[in-house]
């Protein structure tokens, strides 16, 4: 199975020239890399010219679940589909935060992109606060069977473990708890999918200030299949470093 690594470039950077720079640097530093390497740029920059030839496979950052219409500011999935998007992130925190996504928006978003032949990677964690107050395998295990809810066939999917107290703040998860957080997550995807279609490979990814020193221990000491990188993918060489850091 190969790994996937995921750069989420979130809404940065502030031009096409330099969303360019960054792409020509990281397709030609993943060339013949084993994993497979997904760009999440905002979607204005989500054009063929700028990615180049396939080397880097474009995702989006999210979707809407209608397919057209009066829904100002959104984006379809079918739109995406048409410029070559092959992946979404789906339910990242910050979209769960500050623009009131919640399980059952996440869930019909993954029903769209799977729909209209986009692969997902769907966003889970739990708050410093439900950490603290040990409900963090209660709050995977809802945002998991709430977000999957009605779907059997998990072909597309890939999951990423990002805890919320993570992400942008230099305080990675520590590899053990990551472990343990991944394990639990496989564990729920296997129970919850009973007579549905769990590939033997499900990837699970780790996220939350993943640099270049922290990412190959995710993957080579917690297990985790590939990684979301925030941050740290808007640096061309460190990213290509994390890329390098799963071979
Ligand atoms: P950072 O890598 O900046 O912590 O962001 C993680 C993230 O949210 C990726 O989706």
């Amino acid at each position: 199975m190969k790994n996937l690594i995921v750069a989420n470039w979130k809404m940065n950077p502030n031009s096409q020239k330099e969303a360019k720079e960054i792409f020509d640097a990281i397709r030609e530093g993943v060339r013949g890399l084993k994993s497979e390497v997904v760009v999440c740029p905002p979607s204005v920059y989500l054009y063929a010219s700028i990615f180049g030839e396939g080397v880097v496979a474009m995702g989006a950052q999210n979707i809407y679940f209608e397919d057209k219409g009066a829904f100002t500011g959104e984006i379809s999935a079918l739109m995406l589909k048409d410029l070559g998007v092959t992946y979404t992130i789906i339910g990242h925190s910050e979209r769960r935060k500050y623009f009131g996504e919640t399980d059952e928006t996440v869930n019909k978003k993954i029903k769209k992109a799977l729909e209209t032949g986009i692969k997902v990677i769907i966003c889970i964690g739990e708050t410093a606060e439900e950490r603290d107050a040990g409900k963090k395998n209660e709050v995977l295990e809802r945002q998991i069977k709430q977000g999957l809810a009605g779907i059997t066939d998990l072909t597309n999917i890939n999951i990423a473990y990002e805890p919320v107290w993570a992400i942008g703040t230099g305080n990675n998860c520590d590899v053990a708890e990551a472990k343990e957080a991944i394990n639990f997550i496989k564990s729920v995807i296997g129970s919850t999918t009973v007579g549905s279609v769990v590939p033997e490979n499900f990837r699970v990814l780790y996220g939350g200030s993943v640099k270049s020193e922290n990412s190959g221990s995710y993957i080579k000491e917690a297990g985790a299949n590939g990684l979301l990188v925030g941050g740290a993918s808007l640096k061309a060489d460190e990213f290509v470093k994390i890329v390098q850091s799963a071979e």
